[in-house]
């Protein structure tokens, strides 16, 4: 995308837009959200606010309408059948949902869970947890020194007795996008038992998926992170997948007879819905994935890996700092960094006093900053609509922090 059709692009965020001096670089934890998904998000509770699938009414009937229409727009997004979507809270509740519901009825004592060193908490803890209960195994993948996990370390940590291999499409601290399709087919090809699993939060706010061809089991997503409200995700699983598996919650709507001692449940995805829905957060969604669809996820990614390397470059030639992200072009676009003498924290808030916005902590991933050998790092992650001169800014907030902290070159 060339500087115009950026600058266009920011038109449609009203925060972009009201604030001026505003660099927000942290995407990762959170996306600004365009007019268009807002005003969706408002016609849906000005004009079509009923509850689905309960009632023989307008309001009820529009409501299903808008909520099972946004249903089957993300299902074509993601190349999948209608009630292979299930509307979640997030990518976490997904994890969750696929820990209860398969992990803690399936795993036995013996078995392996295979994960890696990269996870967020929310494929990690889940695990540790399915695991710990169940008498099982929790295995890592652990990363070379360019972030990336080596083929035999994947081949050799795989056997027959992993029961779930559960992976990130793309590391929230290093940026790292594993090469899914190749592991998942060598799984596929000599290890029949095993449920894939991937989490897709950080990959597809930039770039498609199509699970048929991926042929991973499962797979989460958080629509905040792609320009759609809070408090929507959706967990795509197989049919067959889903329908063998026990509800996550009980209540209304999930179910197709309530007797007094026993009750039977509709199939997916009803079966996993249990109780009144985020119908608007689920609207959102569809049009948030329309409007990155209008955009393109090819000119997406393609500038947001522009803006990576870009600031890759200029981060690499400071040496105050260490830079923790791979140098593979194919990465999502955070840069992970820490200051030689000053805690993320200070950096963050320095930097925040020239209206610059990156994370500062763990980032949900403390195993992780272990094995670099810190607990803590700075963040700087990139949408499409950040620019160029914004990553200039950026740096210059970094010499601004190295003089007030008095760092010395
Ligand atoms: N998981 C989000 C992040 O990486 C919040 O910042």
């Amino acid at each position: 995308m060339n500087r115009e059709e950026v600058l266009k692009i920011r038109e449609d965020f009203p925060y972009l837009t009201m604030d001026k001096n505003i660099i927000y670089l942290d995407n990762g934890a959170t996306t600004q959200k365009p007019i268009q998904v807002i005003e969706a998000l408002e016609n849906y509770y000005k004009f079509e606010n009923g509850n689905p699938h309960r009632g023989a009414h307008y309001l009820a009937m529009v409501s299903t309408e808008a909520y099972e229409g946004a249903r089957e727009y993300i299902a074509k997004f993601l190349g999948a059948e209608s009630d292979e979507v299930v509307f979640v809270r997030n990518a976490t509740e997904g994890l969750n949902l696929l820990a209860y519901s398969y992990g803690m009825e399936e795993i036995k004592e013996g078995d392996e869970i295979l994960i890696s060193i990269m996870e967020h908490h929310s494929n990690h803890v889940t695990w540790q947890e399915v695991a710990k209960r169940k008498n099982a195994k929790l295995n890592h993948l652990y990363l070379d020194e360019d972030m990336q996990i080596p083929w035999e370390e994947f081949t050799s940590k795989i056997n027959e007795n992993t029961k779930i291999f559960s992976i990130t499409a793309a590391s929230n601290v290093v940026g790292t996008m594993p090469d899914l399709p190749r592991m998942i087919s060598y799984i596929r090809e000599n290890y029949k038992d095993v449920k894939i699993f991937v989490d897709a939060a950080q990959y597809l706010p930039h770039q498609k998926i199509n699970v048929k061809d991926l042929d991973c089991d499962a797979l989460v997503f958080s629509g905040h992170k792609m320009v759609s409200p809070m408090g929507i995700g959706v967990l795509y699983g197989k049919r067959d997948f889903l329908n063998s598996l026990k509800p996550f919650m009980y209540g209304g709507d999930m179910i197709e007879y309530v007797y007094e001692d026993k009750s039977t449940y509709l199939m997916s995805p009803q079966r996993f819905e249990a109780g009144t829905q985020n119908v608007g957060g689920a609207v959102s969604l569809r049009y948030a994935i329309e409007y990155l669809e209008n955009i393109g996820f090819d000119k997406i990614f393609e500038h947001e890996k522009n803006l990576t390397n870009y600031c890759y470059e200029k981060l690499k030639k400071l040496n105050y700092i260490d830079v923790y992200t791979t140098s593979n072009e194919h990465r999502s676009p955070v840069i992970s960094f820490n200051f030689k003498d000053a805690h993320p924290h200070d950096v963050a808030s320095i930097v925040d006093t020239k209206g610059v916005a990156i994370r500062s902590g763990h980032h949900c991933a403390q195993p992780l900053h272990r094995k670099l050998g810190c607990n803590f790092s700075c963040r700087a992650s990139f949408a499409f609509y950040n620019t160029f001169e914004e990553v200039d800014k950026f740096v210059e907030s970094l010499e601004y922090v190295k003089e007030v902290m008095g760092i010395e070159s």
